[in-house]
């Protein structure tokens, strides 16, 4: 996909923010493309006729050290309308002539804004008293202004908090407009991209939608192309646009490992084969994947047997139909941006076995990843605009690994039963309740461990069952849901009452870290 190349952008070059990622989804959420580049990786050459904006990121370097934040000068003399932020406003002074230095009071959190002069870059920006709160991140400072550059706002401890040079369209703001504690920080970025890059609305679902299956057409031309579909929301996207590229040339496959939520593999044979009518191979692997996992306890060789069998089931399949030449796969842009493959920022690789890439590359296929430039969210939307209905599109994420990791110890066909339907309830409840879209994950585990209980007049002696249900931005860090009393005490009662082989319900109540969000 050269989709970055054709498109006009914004293109923001990171200096390692944490917030590098927000700058880019409040443009996109602004209906325009960004792209965000390393500042070690960014070549002039490459700064096309498309680049219409420049940011440059915040970021937890200093001006001074000039070897560590490599920067070539010259992307910033291209008559390109700059926005510097918190570094990348220290280093925009920097180049043209200022000064930067340690700040007396370093600012952390939250500092008001007053308002100096009017501004393209602050039109409607102020609230009514002429000062907003904004957040600040900063140890630096800019300490002396540029030729030809003018103060438009200041804070009690940073006197150049907004500065502009109007002639150059060099803009810096010492806060974070993309953080949403900043008052108002949208309009300040919108005014940027609109009124001084000027811009135009390039990046609604609808555009992807057109553009993706343009693309993908001419990459595939008429040749075969294989993609595992797992019911979950990225795969789910991938092969509805592949079927409106492609059509009968688009095999998804489709493993039933046995370890899927309850009646999963029928939806997903309804949805994907009879209503959107994509071409599905249907695998029921449930046996093989049973007796592979016999009485294996072990988390980390559960994970491998299950990842290792996929693979070869698939590659089965995939010889079967012959002749295939591309393998499409959900790869999001956050997972290139932390594969360090585009950015090639300092930010740590996320967990390998996230990361489905590695897969089947011995299988020498080309690959299509379709949404490699796309976060979550836009992912969602594009879905919808693909007409997958929402019940596909707001799915809580579900392992690969699957009820095996639910289940510490080892794997049975009677405890994958039992935890099915504890599953179901759960799930069931908070739809019913209203819940479920507030929490971003939420499932019931089972316990290899039995307790005593009493039922009527009759002992028993059954599982423990664990609810689990987080709140999360991207997974990475978690807490758990406060939910009420009296919700969990009918929860409980509904899955002790309704299941034979659970006699105790528990709420996991830890957040990540120090827990993870699965279990295993
Ligand atoms: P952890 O347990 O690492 O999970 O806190 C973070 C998120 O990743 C999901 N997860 C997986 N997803 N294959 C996947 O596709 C896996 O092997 C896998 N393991 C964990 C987990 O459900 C949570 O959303």
């Amino acid at each position: 996909m050269t989709l970055d190349q054709r498109l006009n952008k914004i293109l923001i070059v990171d200096f390692g923010s944490q917030f590098t990622q927000l700058i880019a989804r409040r443009i996109r959420e602004l209906g325009v493309f960004s792209e965000i580049v390393s500042h070690k990786k960014v070549k002039i050459k490459k700064i096309s006729e498309c680049t219409k904006g420049i940011i440059l990121s915040g970021g937890p370097l200093n001006v001074y050290e000039i070897k560590k934040y490599s920067f070539n000068k010259k992307i910033i003399e291209k008559g390109i309308p700059v926005l510097g932020i918190c570094f990348g406003h220290q280093i925009l002074s920097k180049l043209n002539g200022g000064k930067v230095k340690q700040s007396k009071h370093r600012e952390f959190g939250l500092a008001n804004i007053y308002k100096k002069k009017d501004s393209l870059l602050t039109k409607n920006f102020f609230r009514k008293k002429k000062n907003n709160k904004v957040w600040m991140s900063h140890a630096d400072q800019v300490s002396k202004l540029p030729k030809n550059f003018r103060v438009i706002a200041s804070s009690q401890n940073s006197k150049f908090a907004i500065v502009e040079n109007r002639f150059k369209k060099f803009y810096g703001v010492q806060f974070h407009p993309e953080v949403t504690h900043t008052d108002n920080g949208k309009k300040l970025i919108s005014n940027f991209i609109f009124l001084i890059c000027k811009i135009k609305k390039n990046w609604s679902s609808k555009d992807q939608k057109i553009k993706l299956i343009k693309e993908i057409k001419k990459q595939v031309g008429d040749k075969k192309i294989i993609c595992a579909l797992s019911g979950g929301v990225d795969s789910s996207v991938v092969a509805q646009l592949l079927n409106k590229a492609v059509g009968k040339n688009l095999y998804c496959i489709f493993v039933n490992t046995g370890l899927l939520r309850k009646n999963e593999e029928k939806e997903v044979v309804e949805t994907f084969k009879k209503k959107l009518k994509i071409n599905l191979i249907y695998v029921n692997a449930e046996k093989e994947f049973l007796n592979k996992l016999k009485d294996i306890s072990n988390p980390e060789k559960k994970r491998k047997i299950i990842g290792n069998l996929f693979i070869k089931i698939f590659e089965r399949y995939a010889k079967k139909i012959r002749n295939v030449e591309y393998l499409a796969q959900g790869t999001l842009y956050p997972d290139l941006i932390e594969s360090k493959s585009v950015t090639g920022s300092q930010t740590s690789k996320i967990k390998s076995h996230h990361n489905v890439g590695g897969l089947p590359k011995k299988m020498k296929l080309k690959l299509v990843e379709p949404l490699r430039f796309l976060f979550k969210d836009e992912v969602r939307n594009l879905g919808l605009e693909l007409n997958l209905n929402t019940k596909i599109i707001s799915r809580h994420p579900f392992p690969g690994p699957g009820l095996a990791i639910r289940m510490p110890g080892n794997v049975t066909k009677e405890k994958i039963n039992i935890l099915k339907e504890a599953d179901f309830y759960f799930i069931q409840a908070l739809k019913k309740n209203g819940l479920y879209n507030k929490i971003w994950q939420a499932y019931a585990a089972l316990l290899p461990v039995k307790t005593v209980g009493v039922m009527g007049d009759n002992r028993t002696y059954e599982y423990l069952c664990l609810l689990r249900a987080i709140t999360s931005e991207d997974g990475m860090t978690a807490d758990f849901f406060k939910f009420d009393k009296i919700f969990l005490q009918s929860i409980s009662n509904k899955i002790v009452n309704s299941i034979r082989g659970i006699n105790r319900v528990v709420y996991d109540i830890t957040s990540k870290p120090p827990s993870t969000i699965e279990l295993e």
